[in-house]
Parts: structure tokens; C-alpha cells; sequence
């Protein structure tokens, strides 16, 4: 126990579960809590590890990869993380304090106040085109707050071990999951404890991406009377008899093919080609926002954190997942360099810090702030990632054109999400007929899906079903309460399954408009009946479709042909048709 003695005092030692060898320890870090706090707190991102003279800057990293690889990079983020999560909850900087900005607690930070007519909820967007610009300063908040905590820690190591550390706390950046390369949850996430090398040695610690364990919960602010508030900590998939999470029901939900999360990605990057389309379900057409909450639903499953968009940040997966929501955004911004920026008023629901109306790119995106003076950021000053001094593995925006780097981000789309191939000569405008694209000549068919929110029992799915086939899932959050919903889901992998691909249009078309139905599944899985959604429309869109000319290239698709489809429930047909 002499070991003991060399720790310093900011260690808090915890047990560890009895099975554990005797010189391996359990521990977590506790930050010293005399922090003066300076107001306002700017979200500037990490601005270490960047080359000036080139623009070259660190890369978040896939989480899968920065696991399995191990080293320095990945003892100091779960250190950071450990340390993050400690910090007393009264602090700005908290996991707690952070966290609570998305939703609950129902109160303001960093001086941000609530203003008159704004919801009695967190600061977050959703349905509305902010969803996609406001979530880049929050996760780049996240980031500096976790690799100060990196920073500090890599001080402690010693010998060979100092350098090393230091060197890869400065291009340490938060990392991110890609749910649409695998929709598995990444395996860090599903261990509750780790072995890593720790300034003190190699130690087995509480892994803190495997939940978030609350310090307290205040009352009066949203923690109370949710089946969440009986947890000390964030839950995946709780079973009823408060057993262990089952990561194994997450996973098997994920990987519904209903869910299409990989095709949706791609057809967001082949089809959306404004930034309205791309950034939410607010307007008409395919959209990150919607696998963003297949998400949310279904690795949370029935009553987990992730699922209550209330509690959801407090979960450590929410700022994996937000990261690769961030991650595609920057992508598409590539492709689409110019319409890369929002740059149109549209609706916002209003929130803590903000009032129902419109949005402009100037809109502040609170509680952050861009400056020490009170200025806050908006659509525009967040647009870019080099901003906040970070990228991804496929944008290196400091040694290539613009067009190059486009060819680039789509041969990496069409690897990781459309079943393209990687490294070919550009040259060879080899045919892109092996993965998920349908062949020349063909059509491609989608579902248009809309509802109005303050129909439906938030959050919820809807499914479009054929016979006993669930062909695609559309997924809506708890928030907001009201507002059109729109989604377009591509429909090409479930008519494949179903040997329906090759079926001509003449066929399949009346076939699909009498056979289609939709059912809205509440949380429960139960279905609420359709006459309660008057609201609810369905659509069938057919399009002619251009596979990629080569596999640096997108598809392109005809002008949309529109059809009819009448609704049907459980076997009886009840009027209304599609917009
Ligand atoms: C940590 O390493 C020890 C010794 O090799 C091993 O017994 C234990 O299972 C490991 N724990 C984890 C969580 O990997
Ligand atoms: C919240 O209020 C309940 C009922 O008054 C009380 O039992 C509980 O201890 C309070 N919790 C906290 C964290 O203050
Ligand atoms: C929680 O439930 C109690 C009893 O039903 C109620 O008095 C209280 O207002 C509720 N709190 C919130 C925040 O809804
Ligand atoms: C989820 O919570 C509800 C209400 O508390 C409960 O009826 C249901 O059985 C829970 N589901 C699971 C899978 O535990
Ligand atoms: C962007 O606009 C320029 C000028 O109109 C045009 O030459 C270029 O092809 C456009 N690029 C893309 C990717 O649409
Ligand atoms: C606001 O703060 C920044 C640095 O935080 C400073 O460079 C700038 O001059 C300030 N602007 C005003 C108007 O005070
Ligand atoms: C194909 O259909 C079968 C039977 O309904 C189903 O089990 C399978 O998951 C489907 N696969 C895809 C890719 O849709």
C-alpha cells in the first residue's frame, strides 16, 4: 500500500469489484473545486497541435480506431474524461454544467439568461435548421474543456513518458462514432472498466464512457418524476429489474435494416443539395437530422438517457454521436463548398435562451460565446471547423483545392456508405454497380414522409410498412412539441431485399400505392390508431437514377415523379391521400 502514499491528494481512490487483482486499482480523479470563475466563458475549441503557417490541424478520430490503436491519446482521453465527469457539478466547467446545457437542468449557464417567452427547457434546437449549426460550438466546448483536463494530466508523467504525453495531449480532439459505417456501439463504450497507462502506472479504472454517474440532482429543475430519476447514473437499456444494460438490445436495434442508416447518410450527401435539405426535418427532403434521431431512439431503446431528449447530453455517447453528426455536416459543406453556409431565415421554435420566430445566420447560437466580451456565436461564425481548430480524417483543407478535396470527401462517402471502392485512378471511371446504388438504368424510389409533431406521442417512430415488412423507419425526438415534420427515405436496400428492385415502374407503382401503409409506434412499442393523425401524409417519389460515373463522383437523379399513396391501416383502407 506504499503505492497509495505516492498519489497525490486530488485522487480519490474507490473499491473496485473484489475479483480484482491486488496491485490493480480503482480510481477516480477529482479536480481541485477552488476555480475562480470568469464570465463568460468562450467557446474558442482546442487551438493546440495546429501548424500555423500550413492551417494543418489535429483530426477528431474515430472512436473504434483510437480504442483499438491504445497509447497515449487514448490513456489521456479517458483520463480527461474520468476528470471531466468528477468535477464538483457547481462548476461552469462540469461535466454536469455542460452537459445540462442541451436540456436539464432547467436553468441558464454561463451567464446566458432565459429571456421573456423563451421555453422552459434546455438551449438546443431541434426541427429547425439551427439543429445543425448550434450543435458545432457545443461539442467544440466539450473538447476544450476535455483536452484541458488531457493537458494537465499529460504534465504528470514522468521520464520517457513526459514528451510522449504532452506531444499527444496537444492533438488530442474529441473523437466521434460512426453509425452509419456500423451502427454497433463502439466497444469503448460497452466496457465498465479499462486498464490504461496512467501517470502512476498501469491501473484497471472505471471506464467513463460506459454512463455518467450524478453527483446530485437538483430539484424543481427536470430531474424529477422521469423512470430516468430513479438511476444514479445514465442508462443504455434498462431492464426492468434494474439489471446491468444490455448493450446486446441496443445493438440489435441498431441494426434493423429498416433503419437504413447507412443509406440515408449516403443519400444526404447524394441528394440533399442545399443546406436547408441537409441540416434538419424542418423542410422537405433527405436529412442528417433524422438518422441523428434513429439515433437518439434506438441506441437509448425504450428508456434509457439517450432516448429522453431532456437527458440525453449526460449520456457519454451523446457528444460521440454529435461529433459524427458534426463530422457529416463538415463533409457535405465540402461536396456542396458553394452552399456550404446557412444562408436563409427560417422558423425556430425558440428555447431557453431564444424566442419562437425566425432565424437568421446571424441569430446567436447561445449560452456561446465567441469573444470574452459578450458576443455570441452564430450560424456564420461557427460555419467553419478550422474555427474551432480541429478536422476529420478525410478533410485536409491545408493541402489541397477545393475540387480535389471534393473528389476526395466523395470517394470517402462512397467507401464508407455506398459501397464504393477506394484508391482507383480517377482516371478509370470504373462503374459503380457493386454496393448499395442500383444499376443502370434504373429508378430510384424514396418515401416522403410528414406529420405535424403536436400530433403524435413525442418521441415516437413511424414505420412504412409493406405486408409484413417494415421497408423504413422515420424517427422523431421529445422536442419540439409542435411543427412539421418532413423526411424522404430512400427505399432501395428493402425493395432489394425484397426482390422488388428489378419490378418495372408500371408494376411496382400500383402495387406499392395500394400495398404501403404507415403506422406511428409510440416508446412502447404499442400503435397509435391513424385516425388520431389526421395530419400524416405519405408519398411515393420515383426518380430516374445515374449510378456515379466513377467512384470520385455522386449519382445524379432524374426530375421526381409523384405518386399517390393511399393510407391504409391494419387491412382497412381509410381516406386521405398524399399531399
Ligand atoms: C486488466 O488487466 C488484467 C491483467 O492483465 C486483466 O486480468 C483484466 O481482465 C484487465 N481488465 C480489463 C478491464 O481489461
Ligand atoms: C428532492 O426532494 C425530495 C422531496 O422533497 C427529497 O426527498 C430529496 O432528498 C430531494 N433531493 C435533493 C437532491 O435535494
Ligand atoms: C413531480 O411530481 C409531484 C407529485 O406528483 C409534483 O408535485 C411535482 O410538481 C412534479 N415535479 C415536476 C418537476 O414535474
Ligand atoms: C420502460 O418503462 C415503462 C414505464 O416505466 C415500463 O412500463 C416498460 O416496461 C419499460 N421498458 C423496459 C424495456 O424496461
Ligand atoms: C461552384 O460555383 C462555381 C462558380 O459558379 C462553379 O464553377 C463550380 O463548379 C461550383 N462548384 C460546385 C461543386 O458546384
Ligand atoms: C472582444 O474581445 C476580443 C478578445 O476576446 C477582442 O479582441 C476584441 O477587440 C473585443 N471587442 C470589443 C468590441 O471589445
Ligand atoms: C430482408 O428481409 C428479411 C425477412 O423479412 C429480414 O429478416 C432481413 O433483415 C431483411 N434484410 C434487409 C437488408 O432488408
Amino acid at each position: 500500500m506504499q503505492f497509495l502514499d505516492q498519489l497525490p491528494m486530488s485522487f480519490r481512490l474507490t473499491p473496485c469489484s473484489s475479483k480484482m487483482l491486488s496491485f490493480w486499482l480503482c480510481f477516480t480523479v477529482i479536480v481541485p473545486v477552488a476555480r475562480t470563475q470568469t464570465f463568460p466563458v468562450p467557446v474558442l475549441g482546442v487551438q493546440t497541435g495546429i501548424n500555423i503557417a500550413t492551417g494543418e490541424r489535429p483530426a477528431r478520430l474515430n472512436i473504434n480506431d483510437l480504442y483499438s490503436r491504445g497509447g497515449p491519446q487514448w490513456d489521456l482521453y479517458i483520463q480527461a474524461l474520468a476528470e471531466f465527469q468528477e468535477a464538483p457539478e457547481t462548476d461552469e466547467r462540469s461535466y454536469f454544467q455542460i452537459s445540462g446545457i442541451h436540456g436539464i437542468p432547467i436553468s441558464s449557464w454561463n451567464g446566458a439568461e432565459q429571456v421573456n417567452g423563451g421555453i422552459n427547457g434546455g438551449y438546443c434546437p431541434h426541427n429547425e435548421q439551427l439543429f445543425a449549426t448550434w450543435h458545432r460550438p457545443y461539442v467544440a466546448l466539450f473538447e476544450q474543456v476535455l483536452v484541458s483536463h488531457a493537458q494537465t494530466i499529460a504534465a504528470r508523467y514522468r521520464g520517457r513518458n513526459g514528451p510522449r504525453y504532452l506531444k499527444a495531449a496537444q492533438t488530442l480532439r474529441q473523437p466521434y462514432w460512426d453509425w452509419a459505417a456500423d451502427p454497433n456501439l463502439p466497444v469503448a463504450v460497452t466496457r465498465p472498466q479499462l486498464n490504461i497507462t496512467t501517470p502512476y502506472g498501469l491501473l484497471t479504472v472505471r471506464n467513463p464512457l460506459y454512463s455518467y454517474r450524478w453527483q446530485r440532482k437538483e430539484n424543481g429543475t427536470g430531474f424529477e418524476n422521469t423512470s430516468l430519476s430513479s438511476y444514479a447514473e445514465t442508462v443504455r437499456c434498462p431492464l426492468l429489474n434494474g439489471a446491468d444494460d444490455d448493450f446486446d438490445i441496443a445493438n440489435s436495434n441498431l441494426e434493423a435494416p429498416s433503419l437504413g442508416l447507412a443509406s440515408q447518410t449516403y443519400d444526404v450527401f447524394a441528394r440533399a443539395s442545399t443546406f436547408e435539405w441537409m441540416a434538419s426535418m424542418s423542410s422537405q427532403g433527405p436529412s442528417f437530422e433524422m438518422p441523428h434521431n434513429t439515433i437518439h431512439n434506438f441506441a437509448g431503446c425504450e428508456n434509457g438517457t439517450l432516448a429522453d431528449v431532456g437527458w440525453s447530453a449526460f449520456d457519454p455517447i451523446f457528444m460521440l454521436h454529435h461529433s459524427n453528426v458534426d463530422r457529416l455536416i463538415a463533409m457535405w459543406q465540402v461536396v456542396y463548398y458553394n452552399e456550404s453556409t446557412m444562408s436563409s431565415t427560417s422558423p425556430t421554435n425558440g428555447a431557453f435562451g431564444s424566442t419562437r420566430g425566425d432565424a437568421t445566420p446571424d441569430s446567436p447560437l447561445k449560452p456561446f460565446f465567441l469573444d470574452t466580451n459578450g458576443t455570441f456565436h452564430t450560424s456564420r461564425t461557427a460555419a467553419q471547423t478550422k474555427t474551432f481548430g480541429y478536422t476529420y480524417p478525410e478533410i485536409n483543407d491545408w493541402s489541397r483545392t477545393r475540387d480535389e478535396l471534393r473528389d476526395f470527401v466523395i470517394n470517402r462517402v462512397n467507401v464508407l456508405y455506398g459501397g464504393g471502392t477506394a484508391n482507383l485512378p480517377k482516371q478509370t471511371a470504373n462503374r459503380f454497380i457493386k454496393g448499395r446504388g442500383p444499376v443502370s438504368p434504373s429508378v430510384a424510389y424514396t418515401v416522403e414522409v410528414q406529420v405535424d409533431r403536436s400530433e403524435v406521442p413525442l418521441p415516437c417512430s413511424i414505420d412504412v410498412r409493406l405486408e409484413d415488412h417494415t421497408l423504413a423507419t422515420v424517427s422523431l425526438l421529445g422536442m419540439p412539441l409542435s411543427g412539421m415534420a418532413y423526411s424522404s427515405v430512400p427505399l432501395r436496400d428493402s425493395l432489394r431485399n425484397l426482390s422488388l428492385k428489378n419490378m418495372p415502374e408500371d408494376i411496382l407503382i400500383p402495387y406499392l400505392q395500394k400495398n404501403l401503409r404507415v403506422e406511428v409506434r409510440k416508446r412502447d412499442g404499442s400503435i397509435l390508431p391513424q385516425s388520431q393523425v389526421p395530419s400524416l401524409k405519405l408519398g411515393l417519389q420515383g426518380q430516374d437514377f445515374h449510378p456515379p460515373v466513377s467512384n470520385y463522383a455522386l449519382p445524379r437523379y432524374g426530375t421526381a415523379r409523384k405518386y399517390p399513396v393511399s393510407k391504409r391501416v391494419q387491412q382497412r383502407d381509410t381516406p386521405g391521400s398524399w399531399m
